[in-house]
């Protein structure tokens, strides 16, 4: 079930005509690339235990999270490309509609479809950080046998570049998500249930200094009710679609 090509044409005026347009995704945005989600139907955690992801568990059982963490990202997110929504998105910042996207996602999907100005909230899975000198490296050169990998200057263990539970927002992207979504007249939020904090918050700034709200979702979310004026119903990959052929 998709929303009306009424509510498409509309939303595609609020969008050609805004100012300062920020789009702010979660993992659904994804999920027509074949990545789960992490609630709902399917859900990642409706068959994992999140507590795999606590950085006080990383730290105590290096081995075993990280077992976990190639077969519940690694597994999904080395073979998913783009879909119609990342590139939806990617085109409207090539066409200068879209000043930011601001995403939840760690699966580094709005930068492969050609977004540029892309906030990583939580961190980007394609990375790996040294968890004592802070060396970084690109996952393509690194291999994930055997587990855990190990810095190759210090050969302690390295952690993926996302941010785990009890784990802080990169002070760089909290900051910079905040100067965005500030400055926003027309906030694009694409699936996301809201229900995460710190993010969860960034939309309610956003709302507080006079933007509109466009969600995309086939479900309700926390925002729908709260602070959502145009609701379009439905996977983000097909109201991309449907969308495209009223902003370009
Ligand atoms: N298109 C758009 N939205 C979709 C689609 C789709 N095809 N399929 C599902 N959704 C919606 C769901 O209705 C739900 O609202 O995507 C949302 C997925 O919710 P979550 O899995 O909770 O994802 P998200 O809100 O991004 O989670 C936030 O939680 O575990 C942490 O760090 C993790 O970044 C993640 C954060």
């Amino acid at each position: 079930m998709v929303c009306s090509e009424q509510d498409i044409i509309k939303a595609a005026g609020w969008i050609v005509n805004a100012k300062h347009l920020v789009a702010f995704t979660g993992a659904g945005i994804s999920v027509e690339s074949g990545i789960p989600p992490f609630r709902g139907d399917g859900g990642i955690w409706s068959k994992h235990d999140p507590s795999i992801l606590d950085i006080d568990y990383f730290c105590k059982h290096p081995s075993e999270s990280w077992e976990a963490i190639v077969e519940i990202f690694y597994h999904y997110i080395l073979d998913a490309s783009p879909n119609p929504a990342h590139y939806l998105l990617a085109r409207m910042e090539s066409e200068g509609m879209l000043k930011a996207v601001i995403t939840q996602n760690i699966d580094n999907m709005h930068s492969e479809a050609g977004n540029r100005e892309v906030i990583e909230y939580h961190g980007n899975s394609k990375w790996l950080r040294c968890s004592h000198c802070g060396e970084r490296y690109e996952l393509s050169k690194i291999s994930l046998e055997p587990l855990p990998p190990r810095c190759s200057s210090d050969q302690e263990v390295l952690k993926p570049d996302f941010v785990f539970f009890g784990e802080g927002i990169p002070p760089d992207a909290a900051s910079r998500s905040v100067e965005e979504i500030s400055r926003a007249d027309l906030l694009l939020i694409i699936g996301t249930t809201g229900e995460v904090m710190p993010a969860g918050m960034l939309p309610s700034i956003a709302r507080s200094n006079g933007a509109r709200v466009i969600e995309i979702n086939p479900s309700r979310s926390l925002f729908t009710d709260s602070m959502t004026d145009l609701f379009l119903q439905g996977p983000a990959g097909e109201v991309s679609n449907l969308m495209d052929s009223y902003l370009f």
